[in-house]
């Protein structure tokens, strides 16, 4: 699927939606108060996680990281601990899940913090490792953005990127998770994570619904490779990932 014509011209802040009385608009502050339960009871972001940290166990030493959207900070976390001689830059454009990822790494020295959008991040510097997870299908104009992760990126440095393209069933990844917590905590366990996560569940339905409006982009298997190739990059390794809702290129920017 290519990049529809309203999601070409379309901001990330959309109208209220007056029928349902919900706001179509993604609450990131709002996201940010239970968004790490996902990292302690979602599988599938917790799979993701994994395979960050072995991807950075595969890699030289990075001299300068970006963590592009990088939310509450999980990319961050993990690349700070593996490379504590390295610098860790966090672009987030959104204050709570800055305050978060601040309060979270506040034990990291070698992370400094941007509260900025990616459109208007400078490259004063160009990065050995630019890491952007699930934030670039936010984003308005996803060949521009990538554009841009491309100058972030020194020539022969790399990007990790993984993207959300297909849309969110919401009903499938409840069952997933309900199923999942169960197991894991019991029934009246399952009950209470999903109270608290109950943010969560909106902010996603949000998501949705923006996906459905054409204001997040989506995509199907393969675009995001092939984008990454049209932005300067070579594409090193490809996959889906997160149960088959995300695509997950490595990439080296051309010399
Ligand atoms: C789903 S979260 C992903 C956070 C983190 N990368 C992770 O995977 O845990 C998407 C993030 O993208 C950020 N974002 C939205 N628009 C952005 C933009 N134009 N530039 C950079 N980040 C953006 C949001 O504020 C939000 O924190």
């Amino acid at each position: 699927m290519q990049m529809s014509a309203r999601n070409a011209t379309a901001v990330t802040s959309s109208t209220g939606n007056s029928e349902s009385g919900q706001s179509d608009r993604t609450d990131w502050t709002a996201y940010a108060t239970s968004y790490d339960l996902l990292s302690e009871h979602n599988p599938a972001y917790r799979a993701l996680l994994d395979d960050f940290r072995s991807f950075l166990g595969t890699i030289e030493r990075p001299g300068l990281i970006y963590d592009i959207g990088g939310g509450t900070g999980n990319y961050t976390g993990i690349a700070a601990a593996a490379f504590p001689d390295s610098r860790i830059r966090l672009i987030e454009p959104d204050p709570g899940m800055l305050a978060r990822a601040k309060s979270k790494l506040a034990a990291h020295d070698n992370v400094e913090y941007e509260g900025r959008s990616l459109e208007t991040t400078g490259v004063t510097e160009p990065a050995d490792l630019v890491v952007c997870v699930h934030a670039l299908y936010t984003m308005p104009r996803q060949e521009q953005r990538l554009s841009d992760l491309r100058r972030l990126v020194r020539p022969g440095g790399l990007l990790y990127l993984v993207d959300i393209g297909r849309s969110l069933d919401l009903s499938d990844w409840r069952g997933f998770l309900f199923r999942h917590i169960v197991r894991e905590t019991g029934l009246l366990g399952a009950i209470r994570i999903f109270w608290r996560g109950r943010e969560i569940t909106r902010q996603n339905n949000a998501i949705r619904r923006s996906q459905d409006a054409g204001v997040f982009w989506t995509f199907d298997a393969g675009v995001l490779a092939s984008k990454a190739e049209a932005a300067g990059f070579e594409v090193l390794r490809q996959e889906q990932a997160y149960r088959g809702y995300s695509d997950l290129v490595v990439c080296r920017a051309a010399p």
